[in-house]
């Protein structure tokens, strides 16, 4: 073990800092925080601390200061959301997914979600939490035949008619279309509805995107680094003070979080104050730099997905169908080596995902970094060449 010291481990941390800092990162699930967020709201003592339980009712000693900061956090949440939960102690999306999905009451334990190939994501499937630890049946989504991009809305009333879903999840990781929120709750108005907005988070923020809670979703998972500039982690919202909300929040604690890592929580409050302040059309130029690119994509030939008659994309994300330049696996590998980090990704066709037909591409970090449609466009035409 002479060879693995401090110095390795520097020189590794270092080489990556270097390496990532000189690509143009096109993940879809990433982004750096908000230059505001800087290291006094995120590396600091609070990040060496416990603090079970809630603020100013700890089973700890020494929390008077996170106690403080993280109730200023859940109002401010709550305030920007007219809601009446806002949780931030899920560590994660998947944690916030988990404590949702298992602290909802069960009654005949059937969940309609996405499916994976259709964007929907591992937690809402059949192997990861959603049944694997909660033991839900999951139905899925059927998606419109002139876009399996999108829903059928038709055929996704008819299958909740059928099925009777103790809830719904709505929201995806391969998210390129608003999700039919009002169109679900204007027939069933007693559906509990989930709306994961991990990726979308950002967009909702800043009023780019459609507005769950206006359009009658129940409850709001998210990660708080994806579109939304904030610290790694995960939040719950809830709409109104229902019967409900004690299952969920004693699920997350006590029953998955012990310790919330504390020092997310100054940085996800800094983060949100940043956008309100001083990034308030962070969220519009993501999506219009996103659309832009789509196009000049498509106006070069390349196999752009989800067109509606209007636009490919509503997001901050491109998907492009790579089949005949040999698949998303080898597309991803040939742009890394030319310093552009995507990932492959299923499209709804596939049955594979070792190899998929797709790639997805997010702008939001690049906008965060000053880029422009222009500029990522020329520099993947150049990659994809
Ligand atoms: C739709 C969706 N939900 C949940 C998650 C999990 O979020 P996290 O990575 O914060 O655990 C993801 C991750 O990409 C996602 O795409």
């Amino acid at each position: 073990m002479d060879n693995i010291d401090l110095e390795y481990v520097r020189s590794v941390v270092a080489k990556n800092n270097a390496w990532r800092g000189s690509t143009l990162n096109l993940i879809a699930s990433e982004n750096v925080m908000f230059p505001e967020v800087s290291e006094e709201f995120y590396c600091n003592d609070f990040m060496h601390r416990y603090a079970e339980g809630k603020p100013f009712a700890r089973y700890y000693n020494g929390t008077k200061y996170i106690d403080e900061l993280e109730s200023k956090c859940m109002e401010y949440f709550r305030h920007k959301f007219k809601c009446s939960v806002a949780n931030v102690q899920p560590i994660s999306g998947a944690i916030a997914n988990l404590a949702v999905f298992s602290g909802l009451p069960k009654g005949n334990g059937r969940v309609i979600t996405n499916s994976l190939p259709s964007g929907g994501h591992i937690t809402h499937n059949r192997m990861g939490t959603i049944t694997r630890i909660c033991g839900r049946e999951v139905y899925n989504f059927p998606t419109n035949p002139d876009n399996p991009f999108k829903m059928d809305v038709d055929g996704a009333v008819r299958l909740v008619e059928e099925v009777q879903p103790d809830f719904i999840v709505l929201g995806k990781s391969m998210f390129l279309h608003p999700e039919p929120v009002r169109e679900i709750r204007e027939k069933f108005p007693e559906l509990t509805i989930v709306y994961d907005a991990a990726h979308v988070f950002g967009l909702i923020y800043g009023g780019e995107f459609q507005q769950p809670f206006q359009e009658g979703a129940d409850i709001i998972t998210a990660s708080t680094h994806k579109t939304f500039p904030g610290p790694q982690g995960g939040i719950i919202l809830i709409r109104d003070e229902r019967s409900f909300v004690k299952g969920i929040e004693s699920a997350l604690f006590p029953g998955i979080v012990s310790n919330h890592h504390l020092h997310r929580i100054p940085a996800l409050l800094a983060a949100a104050i940043a956008y309100d302040t001083k990034h308030t059309d962070y969220g519009k130029r993501v999506v219009e730099t996103a659309q832009k690119l789509s196009e000049l994509l498509a106006d070069a030939g390349f196999s752009v997905c989800g067109y509606d008659g209007k636009r490919y994309t509503y997001t901050h994300q491109v998907v492009l169908d790579v089949r005949e330049m040999g698949g998303g696996a080898l597309v991803a590998d040939k742009l890394e080596r030319s310093g552009i980090i995507v990932n492959k990704n299923s499209l709804p066709w596939d049955k594979s995902v070792i190899n998929p037909s797709g790639i997805r591409i997010g702008v939001q970090e690049a906008v965060l970094r000053g880029y422009g449609a222009e500029e990522i466009f020329e520099k993947l035409k150049i990659a994809l060449k």
